[in-house]
């Protein structure tokens, strides 16, 4: 009976390994038979994760795509990491395959902070984000909606003025890069809250747990890409300060909503989406956690990048006076004399400062690596194999020098867009500082409107140079790391009224 029973299983056995042995075969040839990007050498366990550089991811991607180009695969510890530092392989991520890069990925402090990513800027690209999507582009920032903040941002922007006028004449110097956050925090709180945070209790702990959330959505967390790693961040502390944050954000949230509830008829985004989380018939309506998450992605996304930005332009104006005078004049010679506001039909003739404003943006965009996508399947991008799963960084940092596309890239000359069509609305991919495609930001209108409105009257209303003496070639231009990307140093500036 014995013989009976083992006869037939060492053949069996021998069947299996061959046919393990040939899938194998198979498996390895067809994954060397992939054509993948160059990449650089990597080390075991932590792959490339090493040659990020210093504190400044974009930096040192943009030193290793110089030698290994621009599309180049680099693995964060297990994960395929796709690095893109060209307008041409942008486009081919934005628009040929624009729907396989949809995706985001999730990483453990953006799922734990961020209401499980139930946001429109982090959610999976399927029906919820569209969902999202289109209330946020429809009901919160369409071009209508948008106008009508206008008396918001011409009251802030009023504001920023008075306290410049007043420093100027105590002759001390403007700390512009406070006064561009608190104008950005209260144009969209007013927006969002129908109050400014900063003059409340409850709003001062929301801003101050959004510091925390935009350093903590900064830090890279290696047990996101090294899951037996993940560990570490119970025991340094992470974990704990992400739940402290969330819980510190939802506790204000909750508080804000409910004091909106109270409200009738507001015309605020939290109005807004109150009325279609109460509409609980429509096909669209969302439930609390998309609420609280909405509004996050408001703030986190028009917040920050909207005061580097002026942070940014304004600290190229001061290095450059021959640009500062031109556009001084520019706008002096638009808005008359006795005339107390910057009006959009103004805006719209001042082809010279959407030129410096976006000269900025080439140089320094606030989010140097957009925000990352993911692959959703297989596919191939002009000859090479990318595999789904695979995370994709597009380094607008690192295009907005591209020899390939600018002339002269590290030189701030505004004029190179006069008489050029490139815009930063994502259909240039040598200009993405706003990203592109179906994820493409939808905040570029509102972001613009308070950008454009408050330089102007800056310009408009004051001559101004560095403080302390600094020459404005000597200016320190430091970026500090983070999510966005800020001077590292304030930018102090004198002003004085206009002659
Ligand atoms: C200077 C200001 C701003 C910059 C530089 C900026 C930049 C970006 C970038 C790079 C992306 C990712 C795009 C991509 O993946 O292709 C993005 C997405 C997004 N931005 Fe902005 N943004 C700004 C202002 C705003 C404002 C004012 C709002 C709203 C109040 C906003 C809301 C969003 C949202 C909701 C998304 C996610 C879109 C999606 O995933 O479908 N942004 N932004």
């Amino acid at each position: 009976m014995e013989e009976i029973q083992v006869t037939p299983f060492i053949p069996m056995t021998l069947l299996s390994l061959v046919l393990l042995w040939y899938i194998t075969r198979i498996f390895l040839k067809s994954s060397s038979n992939k054509k993948q990007p160059p990449s650089p050498p990597k080390l075991p366990i932590i792959g490339n994760l090493h040659q990020l550089g210093s504190s400044l991811p974009h930096r040192g991607l943009h030193s290793l795509s110089q030698k290994h180009g621009p599309l180049m695969l680099l693995h964060f510890g297990s994960v395929p990491v796709l690095v893109v530092s060209s307008a041409e392989f942008a486009r081919e991520i934005m628009v040929t395959h624009d729907t396989t890069f949809a995706n985001r990925p999730r990483f453990k402090a953006m799922m734990k902070m961020v209401y499980g990513c139930r946001d429109v800027s982090l959610s999976s690209y399927g029906e919820y984000w569209r969902r999202l999507r289109s209330i946020v582009v429809l009901q919160l920032l369409s071009n209508k909606r948008v106008q009508s903040y206008r008396v918001i941002r011409e009251e802030e922007a009023a504001l920023v003025v008075k306290k410049v006028r007043e420093a100027s004449g105590n002759h001390t110097a403007v700390d512009l890069s406070a006064m561009f956050e608190s104008f950005s925090n209260d144009v969209i709180g007013r927006s969002a809250f129908g109050g400014k945070l900063s003059d409340s209790e409850n709003g001062r702990k929301f801003l101050k747990a959004m510091a925390d959330l935009m350093e903590l959505l900064g830090v890279i967390d290696i047990g996101d890409f090294i899951p037996w790693l993940a560990w570490i961040g119970r025991v340094n502390g992470f974990d704990r300060r992400l739940d402290d944050t969330a819980k510190k954000i939802d506790l204000v949230l909750e508080s804000v909503i409910q004091e909106r509830m109270q409200e009738e008829n507001g015309q605020h985004f939290v109005d807004i989406l109150l009325d279609i989380y109460n509409d609980k018939t429509a096909d669209a309506s969302i439930d609390r956690d998309s609420l609280k998450a909405i509004i996050l992605d408001v703030f986190v996304g028009g917040t920050d990048t909207v005061s580097t930005t002026m942070e940014w332009t304004m600290s190229e104006l001061l290095r450059h006076p021959t640009v500062m005078e031109k556009l001084q004049h520019e706008v002096r010679g638009i808005v008359k004399q006795n005339q107390e506001i910057v009006t959009d039909d103004d805006l719209q003739k001042m082809h010279y400062l959407k030129a410096v404003i976006k000269e900025a943006m080439r140089l320094h965009p606030p989010l140097p690596l957009l925000v990352p996508r993911l692959a959703s399947k297989d596919v191939q991008v002009k000859g090479f194999d990318i595999s789904a799963g695979t995370i994709v960084m597009i380094n607008a940092w690192a295009i907005g020098r591209d020899l390939v596309s600018w002339e002269k890239p590290e030189t701030f000359m505004p004029e190179r867009f006069l008489n050029s069509s490139i815009d930063f609305k994502g259909l240039d991919f040598e200009l993405i500082p706003f990203g592109g495609g179906r994820r493409g930001c939808p905040g570029i209108t509102l972001a613009s409107a308070g950008m454009e409105l408050l330089l102007a009257d800056l310009v408009r209303k004051f001559d101004w140079k560095l403080a302390k003496g600094v020459e404005p070639k000597d200016l320190d231009m430091s970026e500090s790391p983070g999510l966005t990307v800020h001077r590292a140093v304030p930018l102090l500036a004198l002003a004085s009224p206009a002659t």
